[in-house]
């Protein structure tokens, strides 16, 4: 077996989180500018997984039963009628902050199950990467909706709907977006589940709120795919889904704090990304760089853990 390497990127969710698990529509876009990356090299006994990020460094015959990496290559070694695991040495690296809304688990999973097919010499298509990647997704989040997973096995804007088959989205015209760390590690499986409580609560209220949520991912859509002449209807419709993310209990004052410090220094719309409590917001600016400059500056000064500045094409 010769040495392989798989990356994958990191993705946003720019509207639609939370409704699209309950079978509404949601944009998610990749994010290149992080990556996880995951290489295999023959060794002469034993499969070794070693990820410096996490400071692990064990053996998959010794890892715990809901160990997500190790899960990660069972799976893939289970779907590609592999029964006994070869003698290699997995190394998993990923630059993608975890647990705030960037994909980190579904980057790292993706990129393993790359090296792993590859290695194998059993290259797999997109679309079977991200099945088996949602599997693993399953530890994470309990229900996750599958948008991490495609988004990222994928590497393409998606209109993503529960259940059905992947379309990918056509950007017409190129726009800037920053995204703002709060710096607090959120869990996206926590979030969900009171989320949940919430909507057995008062289910009709709750799909009420998720009609809405899916219905601005619609006229997103509309918007990305012709290419509006400037960013300030998207724009109004980020500060209007960041409206029900409010309402639906999942924002924070340290998302708020940062989204507010995006508008001021001249955002057209700004939101929380991914499950919320923490994790990332993203803010949309108009190209000129000085706006973009000032946003990324402006959520330093407020706080902000990290700042990038992604292009969305
Ligand atoms: O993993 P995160 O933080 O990007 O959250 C995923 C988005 C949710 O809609 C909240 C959950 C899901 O499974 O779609």
């Amino acid at each position: 077996m010769n040495k392989a390497t798989a990356t994958a990127p990191g993705k946003i969710i720019l509207f639609g989180e939370h409704a699209v698990v309950y079978g509404r529509p949601a944009i998610a876009v990749p994010v290149a500018r992080v990556q996880a990356s995951a290489t295999l090299q023959p060794a002469t006994t034993g499969f070794r997984i070693i990820a410096p990020d996490l400071g692990r460094d064990y053996l998959l015959a010794q890892a715990g039963p809901d160990d997500p990496l190790a899960v990660t290559v069972q799976i893939t070694l289970a779907r590609l009628n592999i029964p006994t695991p070869p003698a290699a040495t997995l190394r998993v690296s990923s630059t993608i902050p975890l647990g705030r809304g960037l994909g980190s688990g579904a980057a790292i999973s993706t990129a393993i199950v790359r090296a792993l097919a590859r290695y194998l010499e059993r290259p797999l298509a997109s679309a079977e990467v991200s099945a088996l990647v949602y599997e693993a997704e399953k530890l994470y989040h309990g229900t996750p909706s599958g948008i991490d997973n495609t988004v990222v096995a994928f590497e393409q804007p998606v209109f993503f709907v529960k259940g059905e088959p992947i379309r990918r989205m056509r950007v017409a015209r190129p726009f800037t977006v920053v995204v703002g760390d709060t710096g607090v590690a959120a869990s996206t499986r926590q979030v969900v589940g009171q989320v949940r409580q919430r909507w057995q609560v008062e289910p009709e209220r709750y799909e009420g709120y998720f009609d809405e949520i899916g219905a601005i991912a619609s006229q997103a859509r509309v918007i990305i795919e012709q290419g509006a002449p400037d960013t300030l209807a998207l724009g109004k419709l980020m500060r209007e889904n960041q409206e029900m993310l409010r309402v639906i209990g999942v924002s924070s004052p340290q998302l708020e704090r940062l989204i507010e410090a995006a508008l001021q220094a001249g955002a057209v719309g700004a939101k929380l990304s991914g499950a919320g409590w923490g994790g990332n917001m993203i803010a949309l600016v108009p190209a000129q760089s000085q706006v973009i400059a000032n946003v990324a500056e402006a959520l330093s000064a407020a706080g902000a853990a990290g700042v990038i500045v992604t292009e969305v094409r």
